[in-house]
């Protein structure tokens, strides 16, 4: 099988490239990415010398490069994982994400049904998407599947109107696919623009942790070897033209978080207990602040079998002792123009 994953020089994309070459050895695995500020190679150096493993440097907007690539390998699935995936970036530069997210998407699906349609046996488009399409949850209730799409941040409504093609290519053209929409994920390799990794970075500096709003906001954590784990099920095992929600079963309140991440961090740098929890300073609120995200993943658990497999307290163990003892990395992508978007950010 040649396998397209793209996006995977991202956080999830990372994850679910290293899984796949690991644990798929008769598979060719092609990571198609352009590498934005958001997709590092020194996420898969454990792995790039393997040899079902391709890197492709490549932009899906690009669309006479896209259907090149799709004429040059005969790809059996794809794995789409690439998009502009920060909210608060969106906020500032919309257009970006319905260039990667929307256009980028109709490029892929496009190369895919042109190249498939003469026999679309065995052939599969899965579209990794998120919770957020669903919008915002009021103190009660979960996201179904059947949940109705209302999303709020350009992020989201470009994630929306991504999945909305993908249904409308199977509907119209037959497309084999499926789609996934899941809850916030974090752990290794997460770029330190997000909440979790953002806030172990400046408790590691001793800078300012900026809770949007009153820290009241609640979202529901995955730890993300977990999300790749569904990613696998969900391509090997999903039904055609079928939509999976991933969660964790595990909804925070921000600062209820960022106090629990302050006491592990305190505990881990042998710093006294309480000393990170001072840095806490409330910020300006994020405009459109979906107040709730929480996902019910009842059908992928009983059709596929799927649960997390870590606790949230474990997980973000995991995660605090990968940045501690992957600081090289962390200094890498927080030099350059990491300092400008931090500073035009946050100031
Ligand atoms: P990320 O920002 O860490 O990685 C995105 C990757 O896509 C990067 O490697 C980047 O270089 C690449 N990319 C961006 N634009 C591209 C383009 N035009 N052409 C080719 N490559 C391009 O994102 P992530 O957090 O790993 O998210 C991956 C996917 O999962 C996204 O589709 C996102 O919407 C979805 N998702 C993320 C979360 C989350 O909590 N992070 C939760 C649910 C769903
Ligand atoms: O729900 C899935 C989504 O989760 C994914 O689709 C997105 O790609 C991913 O970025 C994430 O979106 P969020 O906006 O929920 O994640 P973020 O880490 O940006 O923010 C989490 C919460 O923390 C949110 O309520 C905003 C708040 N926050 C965030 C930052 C960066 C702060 O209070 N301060 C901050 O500095």
């Amino acid at each position: 099988m040649n396998i397209l994953i793209t996006g995977g020089a991202g956080f999830i994309g990372s994850h679910v490239v290293r899984r796949f070459v690991d644990n798929y050895q008769d598979y060719n695995i092609y990571n198609l990415d352009s590498l934005t500020y958001a997709g590092n190679l020194e996420n898969l150096k454990d792995i790039d010398q393997k040899s079902n493993y391709n890197f492709i440097k490549g932009d899906i907007v690009d669309e006479y490069f896209i259907n090149d690539l799709f004429k040059r390998i005969d790809f059996d699935g794809v794995i789409h994982l690439a998009a502009e995936s920060h909210v608060d970036r969106s906020i500032e530069d919309p257009l970006a994400f319905v260039r990667t997210n929307i256009i980028g998407t109709v490029n892929l699906l496009n190369a895919a049904k042109n190249t498939w349609k003469k026999n679309y046996k065995d052939k599969l488009f899965y579209h990794v998407s998120t919770d957020e399409v669903y919008g915002s949850l009021g103190k009660d209730g979960l996201f179904t599947e059947e949940t109705s799409y209302d999303p709020n941040s350009p992020y989201s409504a470009s994630k929306a109107s991504s999945d909305h093609f993908v249904r409308a290519y199977g509907e119209t053209y037959g497309l084999p696919f499926v789609i996934s929409n899941c809850s916030n994920n974090y752990g290794p390799y997460h770029f330190p623009e997000k909440l979790i990794p953002l806030f172990i970075n400046n408790i590691i500096e001793k800078t300012p942790l900026p809770v949007y709003g009153d820290g009241k906001y609640t979202r529901d954590w995955l730890f993300v070897e977990d999300h790749s784990r569904a990613i696998d099920l969900v391509f090997h095992k999903g039904k055609n033209h079928e939509t999976y929600n991933i969660g964790g079963f595990n909804e925070w309140q921000n600062i209820d978080l960022v106090k629990l991440l302050c006491e592990v961090m305190d505990k881990k740098l042998d710093r006294d207990v309480g000393t990170s929890q001072k840095l806490i300073t409330y910020v300006k609120d994020r405009p459109g602040h979906d107040l709730r995200y929480a996902i019910d993943a009842t059908k992928i658990s009983k059709e596929l079998g799927w649960k997390p497999s870590v606790t949230f307290e474990e997980g973000l163990e995991k995660t605090v002792d990968w940045y501690l003892s992957n600081t090289e990395w962390l200094n890498h992508v927080t030099s350059g123009g990491y300092k400008e978007y931090y500073k035009k950010m946050y100031s």
